[in-house]
């Protein structure tokens, strides 16, 4: 096995997580190796701005502002841009699907008013309890990273949620629009948190 695979996941072994906000300890990394918090976050940017781009410069350009094509769960049978949470699923399904990971980390994209009943199944309690945190104005996690631990099937991962913003107004004019919507569903606008980046990372 390869050397730095170790001294990293070694790193990871050693952290102490706390399930609150907390910043990343310089002394948990090690030479090699970056604590787990620290590479959900980077993961967590790259997920951020690749979203971004597509909402806002192929989307919301090609969607709202031109008309040209739309967005659609069907889009495969209906000449259709992917919806955000498909590319999204399909960058996280093709990342699964690699063999041999250095960190063998996995993401999904949820919300506490989930369209797709489908991704609500998905959650466990500690994912409720870091959405409900990031997504609730109330919360002084509000809008801000949510970290913490979980244990599944005998194995311990680190846990990240991260907010999702409406940065495009294609956001949340199809969901606020859309049929599946619930009747405590939020009227949601510009840069309010609609759901989470949720990223996890096993800890050994
Ligand atoms: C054209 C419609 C459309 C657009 C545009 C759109 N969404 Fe969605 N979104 C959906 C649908 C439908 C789902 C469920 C799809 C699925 O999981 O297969 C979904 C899923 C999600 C989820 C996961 C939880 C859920 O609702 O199931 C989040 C969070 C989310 N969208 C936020 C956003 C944000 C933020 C943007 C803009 C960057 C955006 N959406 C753009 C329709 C849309």
């Amino acid at each position: 096995m390869h050397h730095s695979k170790y001294t990293l996941l070694a790193s990871l072994g050693m952290l102490t997580l706390h399930s609150c906000k907390s910043e990343p300890e310089a002394s948990s990394s090690s030479e090699g190796g970056y604590p787990a918090e620290q590479v959900a976050e980077a993961l967590y940017q790259v997920l951020k701005s690749d979203r971004k781009v597509y909402a806002q410069k192929i989307v919301n350009r090609l969607v709202n502002k031109e008309g040209v094509i739309k967005a659609h769960e069907e889009w495969a049978s209906e000449k259709a841009l992917l919806l955000p949470a498909q590319f999204f699923r399909e960058g996280a399904e093709e990342v699964d699907s690699i063999e041999g990971k250095a960190i063998d980390f996995t993401y999904s994209l949820q919300s506490k008013w989930p369209l797709n009943m489908e991704n609500a199944k998905k959650k466990t309690p500690k994912v409720e309890e870091g959405l409900a945190a990031v997504s609730d104005p109330e919360n002084p996690l509000y809008g801000e990273k949510w970290t913490g631990e979980e244990e599944i099937g005998g194995k311990k991962f680190f846990v990240g949620i991260y907010p999702d913003r409406a940065v495009a107004p294609a956001c949340w004019e199809c969901h606020n629009d859309h049929e599946n919507r619930q009747p405590e569903y939020p009227e949601f606008k510009k840069n309010d948190v609609m759901g989470g980046i949720v990223i996890r990372i096993p800890m050994n």
